[in-house]
C-alpha cells in the first residue's frame, strides 16, 4: 500500500514581509513540511535568505523544515542551518563535486537528516553513489533559482530511477521532486513513486490553500 504523498510548500513564493503568518497558514492548511529555498547569489543568481530566516520560521511552526541549499561550498554552511533548526538539509551534487558523501556525513554528524539534490541536466548516476547516505533525495524538475517555472517532463524519469534504486536497495530514503508541481501533474508525479512534492507557486497563488494542498495530495479539491 503506497504511503500518502507529502506536500512541502516552498516559502520562496511567500510574502517575505509576512513570513510568520505564511508559515502558520501553511501548517493550518495541511502542509507536511516547509521547504526553505536558500540561495546565495553565486550558485544561482538570486539571493533569498539565510539561517536567520530558518530560525524565524522555526518559531512559527512545528512542521519539519526542509532546507534546500542552493549555495556554493554547502559544507561550510551546515552548522549554521543545523543550529537554526533545519530538520533536513539538502545539498546540490553540482556544488559538492567529489565532496558530496563527506558533506552528507557532515549534515548527519550535525544531527540533521541529509539529502542530495540533482539539477535537471545532472544524471542520477552523478549522485547515485551517495544514495545510501541520504535520508531524502531531491530531483529538481525546474532549474534552480526561481519559483513559478514550468515542470520539466524529462525529470520525472530521473525521479522514478531514484525511487527504483531506493526500493531495489531496501533503503528508507525519501524521494522528493521540486519545481513546477501543479494540481494537474501532481497525481502523475506521485504515481511515479515520489514521496514528497515541493510546490511554491501553486500553493501560494491558490484562492483556497487547504483545498489545493489536499488536491496536490490526491484528495478532493474543496468545493
Ligand atoms: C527553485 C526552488 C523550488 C521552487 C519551487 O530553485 O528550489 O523549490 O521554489 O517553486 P514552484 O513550485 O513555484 O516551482
Ligand atoms: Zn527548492
Amino acid at each position: 500500500m503506497k504511503s500518502r504523498v507529502m506536500i512541502a510548500p516552498s516559502i520562496l513564493s511567500a510574502d517575505f514581509a509576512a513570513m510568520g503568518n505564511a508559515v502558520e497558514k501553511l501548517e493550518k492548511c495541511g502542509a507536511d513540511l516547509i521547504h526553505c529555498d536558500v540561495m546565495d547569489g553565486t550558485f544561482v543568481p538570486r539571493i533569498t535568505f539565510g539561517s536567520q530566516m530558518v530560525e524565524a520560521v522555526k518559531r512559527h511552526t512545528s512542521l519539519p523544515l526542509d532546507v534546500h541549499l542552493m549555495v556554493v561550498n554547502p559544507a561550510a554552511k551546515i552548522a549554521d542551518f543545523a543550529a537554526a533548526g533545519a530538520d533536513y538539509i539538502t545539498v546540490h551534487a553540482e556544488a559538492c563535486g567529489d565532496r558530496l558523501a563527506e558533506t552528507l556525513r557532515g549534515i548527519r554528524a550535525a544531527g540533521v537528516k541529509c539529502g542530495a539534490v540533482i539539477s535537471p541536466d545532472t544524471p542520477f548516476a552523478a549522485a547515485e553513489g551517495a544514495l545510501e547516505l541520504c535520508d531524502i533525495f531531491l530531483v529538481m524538475s525546474v532549474y534552480p533559482g526561481l519559483g513559478g517555472q514550468k515542470f520539466i517532463e524529462r525529470t520525472l524519469a530521473k525521479a522514478e530511477e531514484a525511487k527504483n534504486a531506493v526500493v531495489r536497495r531496501g533503503l528508507s530514503c525519501l524521494v522528493e521532486i521540486d519545481g513546477g508541481i501543479t494540481v494537474e501533474n501532481a497525481g502523475r508525479v506521485a504515481d511515479a513513486g515520489v514521496d514528497v512534492l515541493v510546490a511554491g507557486n501553486t500553493v501560494f497563488k491558490a484562492s483556497d490553500m487547504a483545498a489545493t494542498i489536499a488536491a496536490l495530495r490526491g484528495g478532493k479539491c474543496g468545493a
